[in-house]
């Protein structure tokens, strides 16, 4: 991408992760999503917390990332086995289609992000606008996660669905991406994901399988970053 283009990225994130921290409570139990996008959230977030518009927030990190930003930012940190609901989640995504369907899984924290994503009364999801697509699985390969013994069979499983299986390998480490729960993920390019939902379940169905990136009548908002005569603005999906 030319270096324009990732300063324009970057507005967008920073735009759209601050419009979701605005929507943030006090009194608040918050699900804090992974990602590059989800940072700027966190960061507002600990700065409204830091200059007291913003008191009693506890979040629960969707992966090791998410819990480290969340300590560098002053958000207290709680966990599942406390809390019995979760008022608000915001995540990001690697795409989202007109159903507000969405992919995701670019960290290779969708297991634990659908846990806590599912679970929120509110689940917001903040994304650029480079994000938004016709149909999934058009622009980004869909991520599985997968336990480490089986592989192959998934591979053999997800090619017999008609993907085109990869795994993922890693950037800066010899060897394939880790999960934070010690698994492998399988990156998979189907050429036209017609139902979304159907999928989802088949893919789950395979033995070995812990989950898979597609987020299917999950997300209740959609915030858009979009940088508009050079400005940074959000609107609502
Ligand atoms: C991590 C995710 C991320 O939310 C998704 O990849 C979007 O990331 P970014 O905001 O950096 O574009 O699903 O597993």
């Amino acid at each position: 991408m030319p270096e324009t283009a990732i300063d324009l990225t970057k507005l967008m994130k920073e735009a759209v992760g601050r419009a979701a921290a605005a929507r943030v409570q006090s009194n608040s139990i918050v699900g804090l999503g992974t990602g590059s996008t989800t940072a700027y959230a966190l960061q507002f977030i600990g700065e409204r917390l830091q200059n007291g518009e913003l008191s009693n927030v506890v979040g629960i990190p969707t992966s090791f990332q998410a819990e480290v930003l969340a300590r560098k930012y002053g958000i207290p940190l709680t966990t599942l086995d406390v809390v019995d609901r979760i008022d608000i989640a915001i995540d990001g995504a690697d795409e989202v289609d007109p159903q507000k369907n969405l992919i995701k899984g670019g960290g290779a924290a969708h297991t634990r992000e659908k846990i806590v994503d599912a679970l929120a009364d509110v689940f917001l999801v903040v994304v650029d606008s480079g994000k938004l697509v016709e149909n999934l699985g058009s622009t980004f390969l869909l991520p599985v996660e997968v336990i480490p013994m089986a592989l192959t069979p998934v591979m053999r499983a997800l090619e017999k669905l008609g993907g085109q299986p990869e795994l993922r390998m890693g950037v800066k480490k010899a060897g394939p991406v880790v999960t934070d729960q010690g698994n492998l993920v399988i990156d998979v390019k189907f050429d036209r994901i017609d139902n979304p939902a159907e999928l989802e379940k088949t893919i789950n169905n395979l033995p070995g399988v812990l989950e898979n990136g597609l987020f299917v009548g999950v997300a209740d908002v959609v915030l858009v970053g979009e940088v508009i005569d050079g400005k940074p603005s959000v609107r609502e999906f």
